[in-house]
């Protein structure tokens, strides 16, 4: 690696104690901040094209998010995912940005490497694709990828600074940018920001890549957190508390007509509120303020059910429900309303037909979401109109990238997010 020698301007005042040493300036050709799925990502594929790669992060471990994703088993990509159609399953003010990068670096090209390794891998759920044994499997296959292509990696190690180096102001090179680590100033053409998003900063989340951009006057969209947990207000989710642990599929949707939006998955019940994969997907599209509508048990039409239960059946309305829902769901929902609380044959007609609206549109307005420490993704970012959607640069800022989640570009739940890493890594690699 090329390692250039020089030396601190001397002080105007000699300080007393001892003499100054050599700071030495290391070479790269790009520096990449971040050693998660988008940064490893980018790193190999960049060295493999010939490029010398510095790739810094200040945690111990590489790619911690990959570690615990997927339950462990990391949902690494998602066949469905249909990159002329990047709003159907991404979301970001610009939806349009990401086709570029996700048509051309797309999930068949990430299965292949990861057969390539012989890593097993099988679907569990709507083209969601799963490593069999262990997400270690895979962060060992991006280890091995980065060591083809001969990246160096810095690790733990903190960015203090970054400056833009005018074009042969420092008269030494054709390098762009200083950045000042605790190990050392570095020099390189080019810097990548693969930071990530705010989420879990227990294991390293921070808000650099934001800070960057702003340092160079790049644009953000407002950040929240994403795919997390919904809550309510304690007194209001009383009657529900009780439902703890409880999980059953629903239709869930909200919005106005127009931008509305529906899922059908599993709901769960937690004591703060609703989690589940209806609830993480659904959080990404709810705004502050607005009620969530809710189908318990989708396909099932209440009105004509209840009224044909009422003919034939002398059972509590409890017990009918119980054939469609789980029974501790069917005891909560008749024992809110005490005109439910009797056999379905001697119900009126009224109370059966509220109980019907209550079944199919359970409509409740979350106070807030469990935030960074819960959400999976953070929404919002870096302003994708301020950036290359062919190569992730920025338009004002030569030699300065950004890819993965610290982009706004967020994707649903289902591997969509890891696509995304690896197409934007792939976008910017090639541009490098
Ligand atoms: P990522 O977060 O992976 O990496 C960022 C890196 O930058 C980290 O290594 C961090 O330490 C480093 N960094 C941050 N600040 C720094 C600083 N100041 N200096 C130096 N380094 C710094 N997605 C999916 O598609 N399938 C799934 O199964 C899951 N599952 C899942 C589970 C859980 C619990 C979470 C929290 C998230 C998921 N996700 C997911 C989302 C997915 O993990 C996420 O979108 C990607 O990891 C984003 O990749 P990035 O490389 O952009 O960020």
């Amino acid at each position: 690696r090329a390692i250039v020698e020089i030396a601190p301007a001397a002080p105007a005042q000699a300080a007393p104690g001892p003499a100054p040493t050599l700071a030495r300036m290391f070479s790269f050709d790009t520096v990449i901040i971040g050693a998660g799925a988008a940064g490893l990502f980018c790193a190999a594929q960049a060295g493999q094209r010939g490029l010398k790669v510095l790739l810094i992060d200040h945690a111990d471990k590489v790619a911690e998010k990959i570690r615990i994703s997927g339950g462990g088993r990391c949902n690494f990509t998602n066949r469905d995912l249909d990159a002329s159609a990047p709003h159907k399953h991404f979301v970001s003010q610009n939806p349009q940005f990401c086709r570029s990068a996700l048509s051309r670096y797309t999930p068949q090209d990430f299965i292949a490497l990861v057969q390539k390794h012989g890593i097993a891998f099988h679907e569990k759920h709507k083209g969601q694709l799963f490593a069999d044994r262990s997400a270690e499997d895979i962060i060992a296959m991006l280890l091995a990828e980065c060591a083809l292509g001969q990246v160096e990696r810095w690790q733990p190690c903190s960015v203090k600074n970054i400056a833009f180096l005018a074009s042969g102001a420092d008269g030494m090179s054709a390098s762009s940018y200083q950045i000042d680590t605790d190990r050392g100033p570095v020099q390189a053409r080019s810097v990548v920001v693969a930071t990530g998003g705010l989420s879990i900063p227990k294991i390293g989340a921070s808000d650099l890549g934001y800070r960057l951009a702003q340092q160079f006057g790049i644009p953000l969209v407002e950040r929240r957190p994403g795919l997390v947990p919904l809550t309510f207000d304690g007194a209001a989710w009383a009657p529900y508390a009780q439902l703890a642990g409880l999980a059953l599929p629903v239709q869930i949707s909200t919005g106005a007509k127009k931008t509305r939006m529906a899922f059908d998955e599993d709901l769960l019940f937690t004591h703060r509120g609703l989690s589940g994969p209806a609830v993480l997907q659904i959080s990404s599209y709810w705004q502050d303020g607005a009620p969530l509508s809710i189908h318990l048990a989708p396909g099932v039409d209440w009105p004509a059910v209840l009224a044909q239960a009422k003919a034939r059946s002398r059972k509590l309305i409890a017990n009918e429900l119980a054939q469609w829902v789980p029974s501790r769901l069917a005891d909560a929902w008749a024992g809110q309303d005490a005109d439910w609380q009797r056999p379905i044959a001697e119900a009126s007609d009224k109370a059966l037909a509220r109980l019907a609206e209550r079944l199919a549109r359970w409509e409740i307005t979350p106070t807030g979401t469990e935030g960074y420490k819960k959400a999976e993704v953070t929404l919002g970012g870096i302003d994708t109109r301020a950036l290359s959607s062919q190569t992730m640069e920025a338009r004002q800022q030569p030699g300065l990238y950004f890819i993965g989640e610290v982009v706004d570009v967020t994707g649903w739940l289902g591997g969509y997010n890891f696509q995304w890493a690896w197409a934007s890594a792939a976008a910017c690699a090639q541009a490098l």
